[in-house]
């Protein structure tokens, strides 16, 4: 884990403008700088950056929060990631926390950058090596692959090597922990053994392949087999053998090659996908930059909306085969509700991208490229091809299918131009298929049919600052004085069941400033405490108070409000209990009376505070 004053420290001395600045031209404001969301696509720009409060406000798309924040939604990372990226960014050393929690290793992280790169150059070492196995080695490269050494030292290709223990006496002789190289992944070892002479590298005698976060640094290895080479593997004959998923290395959510990719992708370019690493390698020498892969495991929603970070134009290029296909149709509904533009390009049965492209690179790529089918054509080549009679029933199942797929678009016109796409691709009368879709959402509707896709799109809440909770929130955010003083209410009755998203974050707030030292913003960077939602809420409040706040008055309106909601509560509930009883209950009664008559007193004394305010 970072240290908590180290996030603080890093957030002190980066002022969100220059995080912010490589990824969206901004325009003065005011104290504040103004530009085009880079979350949506707009013409009047409602992204706003706000130095003096550390954060940004998108309006169009909702989001608010601060510089790490930013860094997560346009990476795609993690918070830790995040943090770390603006930390090298800005040259400020991290420290990282020791925890209580005996599974967390503290440097852990760290450390397995550190294995990873020192194995990689082991294995580019091996792959260079004279002697006859590294030439049999480099031969199965530029002969067999037809990559040149070149394309091996840029992408630090390298040979597991044997099985012996150098590379165990190096990582050892590198200080490195048995603890470290078992959370590697990197070795196969026999439950609870901890002496790591004993450990073997899961990669031996295969030809090795680095993959890279989107920073750029290794984080596990994929391995292929060299026909005539070192036997196979004895614990597994697959042609590919991955790094098993690690602390570091999360196959779900990484793409191959996506960090050298991002490079070539600037807004409006397409980037390619293909099915594995050598895909990629071979598209890169070919001059296709903005190659990546999901390498041999489905696509998932994450891996689409990395993307979506650097592109809208997905471009797919597929295996001919029907597992390609049938992937194809099962990714297609997802990038589109991801928001990405998909094409597919289909190649001649049996050739991938690096095959295919091995000769005659320019040719075959113009008439591929010639060829490709947006997603609706895809769909419509797949299930109402052309020529081939097909009974009514078929089709109406086959437009039943694609129907599914277009109504994942929430926008009536994409939905309208992905229709008049399906018409036009087969061949269809334009007035049926529109009245048919139109007959297909309503009967979805009330089957309550599940969408095409699972998990629908989180919906965006963009919040007016209106309820007292959520105005008092911004202000205990904003100015710590005030915040000690409404602290001071905590236990108070008025303010136990707030039960608005802003009031519960209220809560958990006061209880951070009653309890702890801190105060203001840092405290949503408390992650076990607060959700993403959560933190984009507050932040988007805190954002939306505006500058010449008179922050004490508008503070005591608030506790004001809070508290006559609250007294009418129970003054509602007394009354309901006067209905109840009967009439002869004298004491009752007089319970009730003299309850009323508290409630109405306790009215006119509202909580309160006095400061003025920090600033
Ligand atoms: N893959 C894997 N494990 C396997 C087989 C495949 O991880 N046992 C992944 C690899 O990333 C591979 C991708 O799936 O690149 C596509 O598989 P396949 O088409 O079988 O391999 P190719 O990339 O064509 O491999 P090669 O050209 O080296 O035969
Ligand atoms: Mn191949």
């Amino acid at each position: 884990m970072i240290a908590r004053n180290c996030i603080e420290r890093i957030k002190s001395l980066v002022n969100i403008y220059d995080v912010v600045a490589p990824y969206v031209a901004l325009k003065r404001c005011g104290a504040n700088w103004r530009g085009l969301s880079p979350f949506n696509s707009e013409r009047t720009p409602s992204f706003f950056v706000m130095p003096a409060k550390g954060i940004f406000r998108c309006f169009s798309s909702g989001n608010a929060g601060d510089i790490f924040r930013f860094v997560q939604l346009q990476e795609n990372v993690a918070f830790v990631d995040a943090v770390e990226m603006v930390a090298n960014r800005f040259n400020i050393p991290i420290e990282y926390e020791k925890t209580a929690r005996r599974e967390a290793r503290p440097h852990a992280r760290k450390s397995l950058f550190d294995l990873h790169e020192l194995v990689c150059n082991f294995f580019v070492e091996n792959f260079l090596a004279p002697g006859e196995i590294g030439e049999k080695v480099r031969e199965y490269w530029t002969e067999e692959r037809k990559f040149s050494l070149d394309v091996a030292a840029e992408n630090g290709i390298g040979f597991g090597g044997g099985g012996d223990s150098s590379l165990v006496k190096k990582i050892l002789a590198a200080k490195f922990t048995p603890e470290a190289m078992a959370a590697s992944g990197i070795f196969y070892h026999r439950e609870n053994e901890t002496d790591p002479h004993r450990y073997t590298s899961r990669f031996h005698a295969r030809l090795t392949i680095p993959i890279r976060d989107i920073q750029g640094r290794i984080v596990g290895f994929s391995a292929r087999v060299i026909p005539g080479i070192g036997g196979k593997n004895e614990l597994s004959d697959a042609k590919y053998i991955n790094s098993p998923e690690t602390e570091i290395f999360h196959k779900g959510s990484l793409l191959f090659g996506l960090n050298r990719a991002r490079q070539h992708l600037s807004l409006g370019e397409p980037v390619w996908m293909v099915e594995g690493q050598f895909d990629v390698l071979r598209c890169w020498s070919n001059g296709i930059g903005a190659a990546v892969a999901p390498q041999g495991t489905a696509i998932t929603d994450a891996q689409l909306s990395a993307l979506r970070r650097y592109t809208v134009h997905l471009h797919c290029m597929l295996d001919g085969d029907g597992a390609g296909l049938k992937a194809a149709e099962r990714m297609l509904p997802m990038a589109m509700a991801a928001g990405l533009d998909v094409k597919f390009f289909i190649f001649p049965d049996g050739s991938d991208p690096d095959s295919y492209f091995r000769e005659d690179f320019e040719a075959r790529f113009k008439s591929l490229f010639a060829s490709g089918k947006t997603g609706i054509q895809f769909l419509a080549w797949r299930f109402l091809p052309n020529g081939i009679p097909i009974t009514a029933q078929e089709k109406a199942e086959a437009l039943k299918k694609i129907y599914e797929v277009i109504a994942v678009a929430d926008s009536s016109v994409a939905r309208e131009s992905y229709l008049t796409e399906l018409v036009d691709a087969a061949n269809l009368d334009r007035n049926a298929v529109f009245q048919d879709f139109k007959s297909f959402l309503t009967r979805r509707k009330f089957a309550g049919a599940p969408s095409a896709i699972s998990g629908e799109k989180t919906v965006k809440t963009q919040k007016k600052l209106s309820s007292a909770e959520d105005q008092l929130l911004a202000i205990v955010l904003s100015d710590s004085k005030i915040a000690a003083e409404v602290a001071q209410f905590f236990e108070r009755p008025f303010l136990q069941n707030l039960s608005s998203s802003g009031g519960k974050i209220l809560l958990k707030v006061l209880n951070e400033v009653k309890n702890d030292v801190r105060f203001g913003m840092h405290i949503l960077d408390d992650l076990q405490l607060f959700s993403d939602g959560e933190r984009n809420l507050a932040c988007a409040l805190v954002a939306d108070l505006s500058e010449d706040c008179e922050c004490t008055i508008v503070a005591n309106m608030c506790l004001k409000k809070l508290h006559a909601n609250f007294i009418g509560g129970e003054i509602d509930k007394t009354n309901g209990e006067f209905r109840k009883i009967s009439l002869d209950e004298d004491c009752s009664i007089k319970n009730l009376q003299r309850r009323r008559l508290d409630l109405r007193e306790m009215l006119k004394h509202p909580p309160q505070i006095f400061c003025s305010g920090t600033q």
